[in-house]
């Protein structure tokens, strides 16, 4: 099969949202700190009656409808998620009614877990099903979902909830591009959830960023080595690049990234004169100095900012109004910006797709734009997702209702024998929700 990727992509966040400028004022910081220092404008969260298995339900069942995909025609679907509702039944066994009841219970896959990598994992795995002498010409599915949710404290506006559904398969508008694919994984403890009993995870927010910069670094650098070979030594920079996605656990962090990416290509000699001069005064800078010169840091956001605003901006729509995502973040990214241009984005347009999961695994990859037709294109994609439509449909939520709700997951976390409190009424049309979880702690959905 040749051109294979995604075919088509869905995405999915919780009706219910909280402003980031409102959770400022609750919290009592400065005002400021979280839409401007963390660049955030918008929270989605998950009621008692959503959770990872009902997004991921919601995000399957709309693509198929969406598109007209008969589930019989897939062959593979893989489920990334760092959610634990359950310590070994996969989320993916949990969808297949939505393809028993036509019969097909011949679909290969479970779920992959490394942090907001998972997604990723699920992706490589279906694309490889396919380029293996495996594939028995179906489609494959890759779902990543995850509701983030941290402690109160610091790290509580970085959360956010969402799911992401791509189809996959050849002759895709948007293909793998396989030979430039860079991965870093390390042992770090910068992001971790060792305890069991809480859906809470144990941060080092400061080490976060630094383990995602030198991950990022170090990927940059592979695929830039790897295309360099193939090109007989023409150097790989930026300008190679049509779109720059990342994993935006917050926008801030987005816009250090691919300040980050400016300065390597500085480093190596790369990029356009006017950014070379910008930081030619940090030549002499070592690498570990690097991570926490702000001088640098600050020249370097600036010298990138024209760069932000043509490969990045465009994908920061989603991630701005609805947090981290986890797995589906850098994924929903991607859909913002075939969104935000209307999938006007010319054949040949190189992506370079960020993602890490702490802990560490983290991967970037390319894909390249083609032109197809009909409803597995460019356009076909961007008429289905209606972002506009599910935003307008949100409803706001003042940050003590927020924060009561995160006290009610808390005692549901793990519990049985419960009926959820939450009513259905703000949920979007077509939306899976929980009913009950019975005393055999089985859990039961229901569609609105
Ligand atoms: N106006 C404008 N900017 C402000 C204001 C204000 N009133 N107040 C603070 N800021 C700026 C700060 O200067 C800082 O900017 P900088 O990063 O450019 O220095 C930014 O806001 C954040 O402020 P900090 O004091 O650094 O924030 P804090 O330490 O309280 O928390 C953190 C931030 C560490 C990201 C925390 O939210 C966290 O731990 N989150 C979870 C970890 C995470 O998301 N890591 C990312 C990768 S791993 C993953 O995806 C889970």
């Amino acid at each position: 099969p040749e051109h294979v990727g995604i075919l088509a992509l869905e995405v999915y966040f919780p009706a219910s949202r909280v402003l980031q400028a409102a959770l400022e004022a609750h919290d009592g910081v400065s005002a400021g700190k979280y839409t401007i220092g963390l660049g955030q404008d918008a929270m989605a969260f998950c009621s008692d009656n959503e959770d990872v298995i009902s997004m991921s339900l919601t995000v399957v069942q709309n693509l198929l409808d969406k598109y007209g995909v008969d589930p019989a025609q897939i062959g593979r679907l893989d489920v990334g998620s760092e959610t634990v509702i359950d310590k070994c039944k996969s989320i993916k066994t949990c969808l297949m009614p939505l393809f028993e009841a036509c019969g097909n219970e011949d679909v290969e896959g479970v779920d992959s877990c490394n942090a907001c990598y998972g997604g990723t994992a699920a992706l490589l795995n279906v694309v490889n099903w396919i380029e293996s002498t495996a594939w028995d010409g179906r489609y494959g599915l890759v779902v990543a979902a995850d509701s983030a949710v941290y402690a109160a404290g610091n790290a509580r506006p970085t959360g956010g909830a969402g799911a992401v559904a791509m189809l996959i398969g050849p002759d895709a508008p948007l293909p793998l591009d396989r030979s430039l694919t860079a991965t870093h994984m390390a042992h770090t403890y910068d992001f971790y959830k060792p305890k069991l009993a809480s859906e809470y995870p144990v941060v080092d927010g400061k080490l976060t960023q630094t383990c995602y910069l030198s991950a990022l670094d170090k990927c940059y650098t592979r695929l830039a080595a790897k295309y360099e070979k193939r090109h007989s030594g023409e150097a790989f920079s930026l300008e190679h690049v049509g779109y720059v996605c990342f994993h935006s656990p917050y926008n801030k962090l987005v816009q250090k990234s691919y300040a980050r990416l400016v300065y390597q290509d500085f480093s190596r000699g790369a990029g356009p004169p006017d950014v070379q001069a910008a930081l030619a005064p940090f030549k002499d800078v070592t690498l570990e100095a690097s991570y926490t010169d702000r001088d640098l840091e600050k020249a370097a956001v600036a010298a990138s900012r024209a760069g932000y605003g043509q490969r990045v901006a465009a994908g920061t729509l989603i991630p701005k109004q609805t947090g981290n995502m986890y797995t589906a973040s850098l994924y929903n990214s991607l859909a913002s910006v075939l969104h935000t241009t209307r999938g006007a984005i010319p054949a040949g347009t190189r992506f370079l797709l960020f993602s890490y999961g702490s802990g560490l695994a983290a991967t970037l990859f390319a894909l390249t734009a083609r032109d197809t037709a009909g409803k597995f294109s460019l356009p076909g994609i961007v008429e289905r997702l209606d972002i506009e439509g599910r935003f307008a449909a949100r409803t706001t939520v003042e940050p003590a209702e927020f924060a009561s709700t995160l006290e009610l997951m808390e005692r549901r976390y793990g519990a049985n024998d419960f009926v959820p409190e939450a009513q259905t009424d703000c949920l979007y049309p077509g939306t899976y929700y929980l009913t009950k979880v019975d005393d055999l702690y089985r859990r039961f959905y229901a569609c609105k």
